[in-house]
């Protein structure tokens, strides 16, 4: 950058700058430290990082906008690495049921949970789901969150999986935020095929032709879980799901500790989700592998349970751990990844450090954007949240509310 160049927008007089600064995901003691610029600035041209520096060299810079951003707290854009975008209805009569003990997988098992809002998707129109997820991507942009899987699953058929699936598509389109794919038709076993799982998953398996063919998704994922799919079938459908050339993750140890997180490793997924049961020869395994951990701590405590994932365990053995809304109308519904980085301080006993790394490049891994997003860095698409808040660990502390100031999206003012 040099000093004649005119900048489209500088935000200067930051009090904190969290480049997120390093190579590949952060593993274990990685997350420890974080890059933090103190009186800095950041520059922006064509919607991507062009300037990162002291405040004291912007004052040569010239800029079209100047954003005096007051001595707050600017990041990269949050990643949401896990989410359950695209559905129809909500779930809030199953509020009662649970506060009267009655378990998730119960729930499911009498038709409602995940297949209740199966029937609500399958019944919605296209513009509808297309209409109903923008408000929830509004509100995750007004959060600070830029860029964002979505995962089909709410269909269980062919021709509500490909909706799902296109709303995502269009979205890519229509709405500022980045979103990512995966196919997760193997999320419940529908109604009509209770009786043969197997033909069920073969059938699923088909459709991936067609998800390949008009690059739907490019990730799947399943649901590996007690009286849902065991971890062989599991084995056997994201095989053959990487055979098609998708990349995949799992659904792993969420409710019941089966040893889905070793799967997720056996295969190479690109991350593990829940692993609330994960076991420590798990742990260990995921610690030596490339396998982000992508840990959703509204889960449990949305679901009442005492038993959150081990996060701990796991940054210390080394293992990089992202996290997640999960953002879904049964087990998490809520957009709000700040809240979800407080209850991993309470939960998960995760350090400040460790959360912003978990929301930032490690979510990015997790999605296959870690060259892309979660960092602040020249050349980089100019992602950015400024916060009201003048240092980065008070936005897990001060919980339940929104301190987002102002989100950059590829240099755009997006919300503030
Ligand atoms: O990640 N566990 C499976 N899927 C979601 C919940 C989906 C739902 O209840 O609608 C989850 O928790
Ligand atoms: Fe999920």
């Amino acid at each position: 950058m040099t000093a004649r160049q005119l900048l489209d927008t500088l935000i200067t007089n930051i009090g904190q700058l969290l480049t997120m600064e390093g190579k590949g995901p952060a593993k274990g003691e990685q997350m420890k430290k974080l890059s933090v610029l103190n009186h800095a600035a950041v520059g922006v041209k064509d919607g991507k990082i062009a300037f990162v520096g002291s405040a004291k060299q912007a004052e040569q810079l010239q800029a079209e906008r100047v954003i005096d951003a007051d001595g707050r707290l600017v990041t990269p854009g949050l990643v949401d690495p896990h989410t359950h975008l695209v559905f129809g209805g909500s779930r809030e009569q199953e509020m009662t049921l649970k506060q009267q003990g009655v378990p998730y997988l119960e729930i499911l098992k009498r038709g409602g949970g995940i297949l209740s809002t199966v029937a609500a998707t399958r019944n919605a129109s296209e513009e509808e789901l297309v209409q109903k997820a923008k408000l929830h991507l509004d509100r995750m942009l007004s959060y600070g969150m830029t860029t964002v899987e979505a995962k089909s699953g709410y269909g269980l058929d062919r021709q509500t999986e490909l909706k799902q699936l296109r709303v995502v598509k269009r979205l890519k389109e229509e709405h500022p935020i980045d979103l990512v794919s995966t196919f997760l038709g193997a999320h419940a076993i529908p109604p009509e095929y209770q009786h043969d799982p197997e033909q069920f998953l073969a059938e699923m398996l088909e459709l991936l032709d067609v998800v390949k063919a008009e690059q739907l998704a490019e990730f799947v994922d399943i649901f590996c879980e007690t009286g849902v799919f065991t971890v062989e079938q599991s084995r056997a459908f994201l095989q053959a799901a990487q055979a098609k050339g998708f990349a995949v993750k799992i659904h792993a140890d969420e409710i019941d500790p089966l040893g889905g997180t070793e799967l997720a490793v056996e295969l190479g997924a690109a991350s593990g989700d829940h692993l609330v049961g994960a076991s420590e020869a798990g742990i260990r395994k995921l610690a030596q592998s490339n396998t982000i951990a992508v840990l959703l701590p509204g889960t449990s405590f949305y679901l009442g349970k005492e038993a959150y994932a081990k996060a701990r365990s796991m940054i210390d053995a080394g293992a990089a751990v992202a996290l997640s809304t999960d953002f879904n109308p049964g087990s998490s519904p809520t957009e709000n990844l700040q809240l979800i980085m407080s209850i991993a301080a309470l939960k998960l006993k995760m350090t400040p450090e460790e959360i912003w790394h978990a929301v930032t490049v490690n979510a990015a891994y997790a999605i296959h954007r870690g060259e892309e997003a979660g960092r602040i860095a020249i050349g980089r698409k100019a992602d950015l949240v400024i916060w009201d808040a003048s240092n980065y660990a008070y936005v897990p502390y001060h919980y339940g509310v929104n301190h987002v100031h102002m989100v950059l999206k590829a240099g755009r003012v997006v919300a503030e």
